[in-house]
């Protein structure tokens, strides 16, 4: 039906500057409505009194969200998504990590701005890094609490049963920052020294199988860390970078990197999400069969 033929007040508000004035009020209903504010709100309220947590937040994901990041995996470690999603649901079922992580939290001194729970958040796509590329050697560059930190050495250690033995080296800036989730996890694996990550890497001396990026998104800091640590990648190593920003998408643009992104979906929570970004392709790229390369066509 064209607009002759709608009824007058429908069209009047299509064609006319009155109508279009008059459908601002049910246009920004209806935006509300979708864009979930009235639901952001009320989370907002509940975790204003619920968490403690201040920052670095733990969080929920849902299955879609967990599941998408498993084909984003799945592609970065040519593996079947299958695989993948088997390494998300022992996660999900180790009940010894989870008791722990609760009963850790619960009994830090840091206890009143920490959550009793264990929700990995974004730390899932470092759980999942390294269990998919069996690393040898994980840096993860900001360590903070140390949930990230505990959630790889127990992909580390289920590799190594599996016979991929791998280390690992956390990196956190502030000197004092007690790091209770890691220093007292009887299956930790590795170290984390203090200090700058650029610093700390520029002595470092080994190759990188997965860098995971967790410091600040500071673009002065995120392209010196990119610029040190890319030249230290093994060929199958991967960047895992809570941040994707210009600073990465730059990095992987000069170098010629592969790239893509995970933009996670919390659960039940006013957080936004984190979108995670990924770089491999850290051997020669193969050669680009351009139409100036590729042989003439025949006959
Ligand atoms: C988002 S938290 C890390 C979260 C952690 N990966 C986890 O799994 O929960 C960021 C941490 O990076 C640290 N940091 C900031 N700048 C840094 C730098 N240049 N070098 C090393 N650590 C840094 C901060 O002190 C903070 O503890």
């Amino acid at each position: 039906m064209g607009v002759t033929g709608l009824p007058a007040l429908k069209r009047w508000m299509l064609t006319t500057r009155a109508g279009r004035i008059a459908l601002v009020a049910p246009r920004a209903a209806l935006a509300t409505r979708q864009a979930g504010i009235f639901g952001s709100i009320r989370r907002i309220a509940g975790w204003s009194i619920r968490s403690r947590e201040l920052a670095n937040f733990t969080y929920a994901t849902t299955r879609d969200s967990d599941r998408l990041l498993a084909g984003v995996m799945a592609e970065i470690a040519r593996r079947p998504l299958s695989e993948m999603l088997t390494y998300i649901d022992e996660l999900a079922a180790d009940s010894e990590l989870a008791d722990y992580v609760v009963a850790e939290t619960s009994r830090s001194a840091n206890r009143w701005s920490m959550d009793p729970v264990f929700l990995p958040g974004r730390r899932l796509a470092f759980y999942l890094a390294a269990r998919a590329l069996k690393p040898a050697l994980v840096v993860e560059a900001g360590v903070d609490k140390g949930l990230g930190a505990v959630l790889v050495s127990r992909a580390l250690a289920r590799n190594a049963a599996e016979g991929h033995a791998g280390d690992y080296l956390g990196i956190e800036y502030d000197r004092e920052k007690p790091i209770p989730l890691y220093a007292n996890y009887p299956g930790r694996i590795g170290t984390i020294v203090r200090g700058d990550s650029v610093e700390i890497l520029r002595g470092l001396g080994r190759p990188v199988s997965l860098f995971i990026h967790d410091t600040t998104a500071a673009a002065d800091h995120m392209r010196a860390q990119l610029a040190t640590v890319d030249p230290m990648m093994e060929t199958s190593g991967l960047i895992a970078s809570t941040w994707t920003t210009e600073s990465l998408v730059d990095h992987a643009v000069a170098t010629g990197r592969r790239l893509l992104s995970h933009q996670e979906e919390p659960a039940g929570h006013w957080f936004r999400g984190d979108r995670v970004g990924f770089l491999w392709g850290f051997g020669t790229p193969p050669p680009c069969r351009t139409s100036e390369t590729a042989p003439p066509p025949s006959g």
